[in-house]
């Protein structure tokens, strides 16, 4: 407890944008945020004062910045499991504990629980190290179809980590490659994706549920570019399958704060888990205007066992685009006039940016429309974006 507030610390391990505006929510709770963060210029480092720079593979450090904090979470899933649960072992309440999060770090895990409860997934297998290797891909490829799909079973995000691969001779490399550095692989049938939805939860430890409506995550080259909420063309019962999945599986797995499960629906309307975030996630920053409550200000109430707050729409649409950084430099000048005439031309638009510097693909901010319906909305949010990013509104 903050000792002039009476409020709780939370700690949060990572110091990237969703730390950063989950500190800008903690503020207004009148909480403190104590982060750890790799270097002073991390984008969550640049805002807060309660920052202590440190590894976080290092348990020395984690155990000093745990050291105070009425519970610690995380804005990355990269901390090793023994050091978490060495944490635990001291005392301290790590949210969402190690049991759960073991789900959100290692894909293989993941999908071995998901498919035990009963969820539909992509047909999958695991690939282990030893000689065989290939000679699973084969037979998992003559049974499924190429092109097939290799994944990282831990470690990647925005889609590194990822290979589609259209023959045996393409996946030997990425496989070598892998094993051989030690990484454990998972092998999945390619879908034919109709499109990408996000079912966003948040649970207490209490066990309080509470869920966002369903959102489309529209992906350009293995990255979100965009998020409707709701999702557009959802039937009744899609939208209760996919948020009824969401709850139980925050629920079975033990989940505590925001709970993100990235859903692929096929051509057959059918809904498959992709991949689950136990964090405040990309397809939730349209929350923190497009919701009653924020999924960070959620996250903060849940790791708290605080009651949840309300989850419903401010706005009939609302979308999100992500400001993807363009190839070649940006010069800074031109980036403060353009953020001025985005001021001028779209009054109606949000913007955040999140510090950081920019670099090809990299997500160094996004931006929020409102409207009463879809089209106009997205089209605005689009052209908002566009402009920051390029000086053109295309
Ligand atoms: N089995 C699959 N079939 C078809 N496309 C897939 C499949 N698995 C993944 N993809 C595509 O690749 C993207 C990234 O995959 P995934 O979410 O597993 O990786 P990630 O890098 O951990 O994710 P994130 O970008 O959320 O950090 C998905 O959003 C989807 O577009
Ligand atoms: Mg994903």
């Amino acid at each position: 407890v903050d000792a002039r507030t009476g409020l709780p610390v939370v700690g949060m391990v990572g110091a990237g944008q969703l730390a950063r505006m989950t500190h800008q929510a903690a503020i207004a709770l009148g909480q403190s945020l104590r982060i750890l963060a790799d270097s002073e210029s991390d984008g969550a480092a640049l805002i807060a004062s309660d920052v202590i720079i440190g590894d976080y593979r290092q348990l020395t450090d984690l155990r000093e910045f745990a050291r105070g904090c009425e519970v610690v979470t995380f804005d990355h899933e990269h901390v090793p499991q023994s050091h978490l649960r060495a944490l635990v072992d001291d005392g301290i309440t790590v949210a969402p504990g190690p049991d759960a999060l073991r789900f959100a770090q290692d894909k293989i895990a993941m999908r071995t629980k998901v498919t035990e409860l009963g969820l539909a997934v992509p047909a999958w297998a695991a690939v282990s190290a030893d000689a065989g290797g290939l000679a699973t891909v084969e037979t998992f490829g003559a049974e499924h179809g190429w092109p097939l799909v290799i994944k990282a079973a831990t470690g990647g995000y925005d889609g590194r980590g990822v290979w589609v691969v259209g023959s045996l001779d393409e996946a030997a490399p990425v496989l070598e490659q892998l094993l051989g550095q030690g990484t454990a692989v998972l092998l999945e049938q390619r879908v034919d994706i109709k499109r990408e939805l996000a079912a966003v939860v948040a649970r207490s430890p209490f066990g309080q549920g509470a869920a966002w409506p369903i959102v489309e995550t529209v992906q350009r080259d293995g990255i979100c570019i965009e998020v409707l909420a709701p999702a557009p063309g959802l039937t009744d019962d899609q939208a209760d399958e996919a948020e009824e999945l969401a709850l139980r599986l925050a629920g079975e797995l033990g989940v505590v704060g925001v709970l993100a499960v990235e859903l692929f629906e096929d051509r057959a309307g059918r809904l498959l888990v992709n991949e689950l975030a136990m964090r405040p996630h990309n397809s939730g920053h349209w929350t923190i205007e497009g919701a009653r409550t924020s999924q960070f200000e959620q996250h903060l109430r849940a790791v708290l066992d605080y009651p949840l707050g309300s989850t419903e729409l401010t706005a009939p649409a609302v979308v999100m685009v992500n400001l993807l950084g363009a190839d070649g430099d940006v010069e800074p000048k031109a980036i403060d006039e353009r953020v001025h005439h985005f001021m001028a031309h779209w009054p109606d638009v949000k913007l955040h940016l999140y510090g950081k510097g920019w670099r090809p693909g990299r997500k160094v901010g996004h931006v929020t429309a409102l409207g009463p319906d879809l089209d106009r909305t997205r089209e605005q949010a689009r052209a908002a974006a566009a402009y920051l990013m390029n000086g053109d509104a295309k």
